[in-house]
């Protein structure tokens, strides 16, 4: 019988979405990504080897795995072409595996130009990948869309339209370079092989794959609370990140899912500006920052870090309803000798924290939950029964086989 699963990040991205999906594919048929763009860094480590996938769905290192990019995503055929490129090398092939909605948005170089400029001034700390820009021209109905590479004639004129108008933005509000429209064409002309390859009708696959009684994996980027309209705004994504992104983002009604895996590290994290209320600013950041390598996968920026906040997780489980608690990086833990997490806020917002004896002992690479220690083992258990949600899957390290599953 198919099982469909959705997979997605809980707090600020970098959960160890990555990890966790190309864990889980070995049974699956297909894995789609639905929302985000490149600005997705998702690390994969199989025999020491890491690799780190923006637009890929994380399955593509299983041969086998179907690899599906859905329309809510926005396509940058630079990056699609560079991280094909790079896989290839490595020896991974999409010849009839991988399928791109022809109904993508996609990022143009103007794109990116606007986002980095905006962002010296807005200082969202954006990726600078064009994302939002993007998906303004996607909701103003001025798209690029992939299946526009099919009608040369119309994406001329579209391309001329659409840049024209980021000139007259970068150069009016911001003072700032221009693009080259027929510089973008040519661009454009010579990704017309990926059109060629990899476009889809993604919709009608995946009822395909259903009616055949195919499961289904789809892979979420960033985090809940950079979701557009429940994150921490303006500090989000321009995306819909939460579960309901799956339905706009594939073509799929809410009951297609059968389980909602929710990832959440064991502390948290947060790459660019914007509100962390547990964030740590004391030797403890240092700590989690050195033992957890939190470095982001996409721009190589630090992350900033702090302990587990379980009201804002408790939150994130409703807001998706999760089914499944995925907790990671439990190992990075293993060093400290008292550990906080988040239980309440006090009248002006600040976190009230309760504390937990730290375990002192290595559960890197573990893989059975009675194996862990029982200080451990109570941690994980407060955060289940604070949260109401089982754990089915804690990570112990970056590698595959480093997985506990308990269901
Ligand atoms: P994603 O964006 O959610 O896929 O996460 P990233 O790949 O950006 O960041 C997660 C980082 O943590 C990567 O470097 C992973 O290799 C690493 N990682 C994932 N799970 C674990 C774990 O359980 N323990 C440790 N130590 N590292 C992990
Ligand atoms: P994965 O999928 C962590 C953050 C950026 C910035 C904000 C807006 O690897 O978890 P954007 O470029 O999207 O307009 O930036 O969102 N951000 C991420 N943070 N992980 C990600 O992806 C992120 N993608 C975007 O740092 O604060
Ligand atoms: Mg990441």
């Amino acid at each position: 019988m198919s099982l469909n699963t959705l997979v997605l990040g809980l707090q600020w991205g970098d959960e160890g979405k990555g990890k966790i999906v190309d864990a889980l594919s070995e049974e699956i048929h297909a894995v789609c990504r639905f929302q985000g763009g490149h600005n997705a860094g998702h690390t994969i480590k199989v025999n020491g080897q890491q690799t780190v996938l923006h637009l890929c769905p994380s399955g593509a290192l299983h041969p086998k795995v179907q690899c599906v990019i859905g329309n809510g995503v926005v396509l940058s055929l630079e990056a699609l072409e560079k991280e094909l490129k790079g896989l290839e090398e490595l020896g991974v092939t999409f010849e009839n595996r991988m399928h791109i909605s022809n109904a993508c948005s996609l990022i143009l170089p103007s794109h990116i130009g606007i986002d980095k400029v905006r962002d010296k001034k807005e200082s969202i700390g954006t990726t600078g990948r064009g994302i939002g820009p993007a998906y303004e021209d996607k909701v103003a109905r001025r798209a690029i869309r992939f299946g526009d590479m099919g009608n040369q004639e119309l994406l001329k004129e579209k391309v001329t339209t659409l840049v024209s108008y980021h000139n007259k933005i970068l150069q009016n509000l911001y003072e700032a370079d221009t693009f080259n429209i027929d510089d973008i064409l040519a661009e454009l002309d010579s990704y017309k092989y990926l059109y060629d390859n990899y476009s889809s009708d993604v919709q009608e696959t995946v009822y395909q794959w259903n009616q055949q009684g195919k499961s289904i994996l789809f892979e979420g980027a960033q985090g809940s609370l950079l979701d557009i309209d429940h994150g921490t705004y303006p500090y989000v994504t321009s995306s819909n990140t939460t579960a309901g992104g799956v339905s706009t983002g594939i073509g799929v009604g809410p009951k297609f899912i059968d389980k909602i895996v929710g990832i959440s590290k064991a502390y948290a994290t947060r790459v660019g500006e914007g509100p962390f209320l547990t964030e740590l600013f004391d030797d403890n950041a240092k700590m989690l920052a050195e033992r957890g390598h939190e470095f982001g996968a996409t721009t190589g920026r630090p992350r900033r870090c702090g302990w587990l906040d379980l009201v804002a997780l408790k939150k994130a489980v409703f807001l998706n309803s999760v089914t499944d608690l995925c907790l990671t990086k439990l190992d990075v833990l293993d060093s400290f000798e008292s550990i906080e997490v988040c239980i309440s806020y006090d009248s002006n917002g600040n976190p009230i924290f309760k504390s937990f004896p730290g375990w002192m002992s290595k559960t890197e690479g573990i893989n059975t939950f009675e194996a862990l220690p029982d200080r451990a083992k109570s941690y994980i258990q407060f955060i289940e029964s604070f949260i109401e949600c089982p754990a089915s899957i804690i990570s112990t390290g970056p590698s595959r086989e480093q997985t506990i599953y308990l269901s």
